[in-house]
């Protein structure tokens, strides 16, 4: 296997609206990352994933951008920006910085261009087709609800845009297209980012024609994504851009990949095909789901286990894996997964186990270090756009308010993106000013500054799990063996790798739960590297407790 150093890192994500507002606007800015920056170094991670900062209308927080090469004005200058990677790489931190090429902001200069005319420069860079008898072009619904075509009187035709209205979609065809992104991708290279996390990058090429996509009786809208994920060109032009621009530097790249399976990751993240590093798979994030995303479903262990397992054998020798339990786009992990009330912090440290302790680069999203939780907003609290889009089309189509708010405190994206709640003070010490979003009402009893001061917190066991991949090479590296497969609480595998081998137990729900490790272990012999309990017997039998993690060098 070989050996690199964003397989040994881990990430931490920014989500910079909601990180840290240092200037009293209610909106999180660079100066407030930089403020923060000794806060990340201490956690111990080395890499920053940074959502995107560029010039923006904000109509998806910052997913829509007017101009790549330039900051969003509430997030601060170029020279701000210069400053974050300078104290960045004092600390030997890297940034991977988001990028946004599926789609740019209508407010773009190419789109401003392109919606002029038809015989426009720019006309190409974006996907125009006329009406097909009165109607938009095909039936594709939008990942924020209505259909993905929006008509554009100037022209008398319609444009795609997979996402809001405001984020039309580029036309990856066009090969000026491509050389602009690659241009701009260079741009940032040469100021000495170290990677990039690619927003939705296997939506970057459409089956040709654009077809219909298939659409259920009681659908609005028919399903275009088979026809845009993982498209025919897709390969081709992600070749292309190792080629012209990512062979050219020492980074890391990892591509959010919906709808990807293990096979066809492979194609995306195999060494050989000169692609991408790593790429985010949605399988898991998908396990509570059913029709759709807001369709709650309950999930089970050995299905968890079972995605974890299938990706780890397809990428352990070709490619490698992130690892991660939620983001800006997904609710918080502990009150998905564990028990954000009574066993807030042990369900919390549990699963930080299982994530830095799996094969795999491990991604933090800001907030999950002190085990901050989902909220339950009024509707009109909320800022998402995909809320407040689905909110109104069900809401139009006669589903009923209590069912639209329980999906909404389950899976909506703001549970992810309130402000960072760094201690007791009003607006969690976020902002002096008047937030974006609301603050988390728990940020009284969650929060950084008393996480800091408490030896047994959330984030001093993600320090000491972050300490532990450092000195044990296994961790990264080894290969996994997985025990108990049938069993729905626990969760337990080995590692080994060279002459180290680990033994990690978990026990995914808050009922005792009893484990016998094999005879072949002796647990009696064993170092326990870390736990999320005390741990007084020694032997090969034990009950764990409600969320109780071990990890033990055998
Ligand atoms: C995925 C991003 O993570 C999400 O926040 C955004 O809304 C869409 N892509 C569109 O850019």
């Amino acid at each position: 296997m070989n050996k690199k150093w964003w397989k040994e890192g881990v990430v931490y994500q920014i989500y910079p609206r909601s990180f840290k507002d240092s200037n009293g606007d209610g909106i999180g800015d660079i100066r407030g990352i930089i403020e923060k920056l000794d806060y990340i170094k201490n956690l111990g991670t080395n890499i920053i994933w940074l959502g995107p900062i560029y010039k923006s209308p904000n109509d998806d927080n910052g997913y829509d951008i007017c101009d790549y090469r330039d900051i969003m004005n509430e997030f601060g200058t170029m020279a701000d920006f210069d400053e974050l990677l300078k104290e960045m790489h004092k600390r030997d931190i890297k940034l991977v910085m988001d990028l946004v090429v599926n789609h740019s902001s209508d407010e773009h200069k190419w789109f401003v261009e392109s919606r002029k005319s038809k015989d426009n420069p720019y006309r190409d860079y974006y996907i125009w087709r006329k009406a097909k008898e009165g109607n938009p072009p095909n039936n594709w619904g939008s990942f924020f609800s209505g259909s993905v075509w929006k008509y554009d009187e100037t022209t008398d035709e319609y444009f795609l845009h997979l996402f809001s209205k405001k984020q039309p979609d580029l036309n990856w065809e066009n090969k000026k297209v491509r050389n602009e992104v690659y241009d701009m991708m260079k741009f940032w290279f040469d100021k000495g980012i170290d990677g990039f996390r690619m927003d939705v990058i296997n939506l970057i090429s459409k089956v040709p024609g654009l077809p219909d996509g298939t659409k259920g009786e009681n659908d609005l809208y028919g399903n275009g994504f088979p026809l845009t994920a993982n498209g025919p060109r897709v390969h081709e032009y992600l070749q292309e851009m190792n080629r012209e621009v990512l062979s050219k530097y020492d980074i890391m790249t990892v591509g959010e990949t919906p709808g990807v399976d293990p096979e066809t990751a492979k194609l995306y993240v195999n060494e050989d095909r000169k692609e991408l590093n790593m790429l985010f798979q949605f399988e898991l994030m998908d396990i509570d789901s059913g029709n759709g995303k807001w369709d709650i479903r309950p999930w089970k262990l050995t299905t968890f286990k079972n995605i974890m397992y299938k990706w780890y054998e397809a990428l352990k020798e070709q490619g490698w894996n992130s690892l991660f339990l939620n983001n800006h786009d997904q609710p918080r992990l502990v009150s998905r997964f564990g028990n954000d009330k009574e066993y807030r912090v042990e369900s919390a440290k549990m699963l930080a186990t299982f994530l830095h302790t799996w094969q795999g680069t491990p991604y933090i999203y800001q907030g999950e270090e002190i085990g901050m939780t989902n909220v339950q907003f009024d509707i009109s609290d909320y800022k998402d756009i995909e809320i407040i889009n689905m909110f109104k089309e069900k809401t139009e189509q006669g589903v009923p308010k209590e069912e639209l708010m329980k999906s909404i405190y389950a899976k909506g994206r703001d549970n992810a993106r309130t402000p960072i709640q760094w201690d007791a003070s009003e607006n969690a010490g976020f902002t002096t000013g008047a937030p974006w979003l609301r603050v988390n009402p728990n940020y009284k009893e969650i929060n950084v500054e008393s996480a800091l001061k408490d030896k047994d917190s959330i984030f001093y066991y993600y320090q000491k799990l972050i300490k532990l991949r450092k000195e044990h090479e296994v961790i990264v590296y080894g290969d996994i063996n997985m025990m108990l497969e049938e069993d729905e609480k626990i969760f337990a595998y080995t590692r080994k790798f060279e002459n180290e081998s680990l033994l990690v137990v978990l026990n995914f729900f808050d009922k005792e739960a009893a484990f016998t490790a094999p005879k072949k272990f002796d647990v009696n012999n064993a170092k326990l590297l870390i736990s999320n309990y005390e741990i007084h017997e020694l032997n090969n039998n034990f009950i764990l407790r409600p969320y109780e993690a071990r990890v033990y060098k055998i």
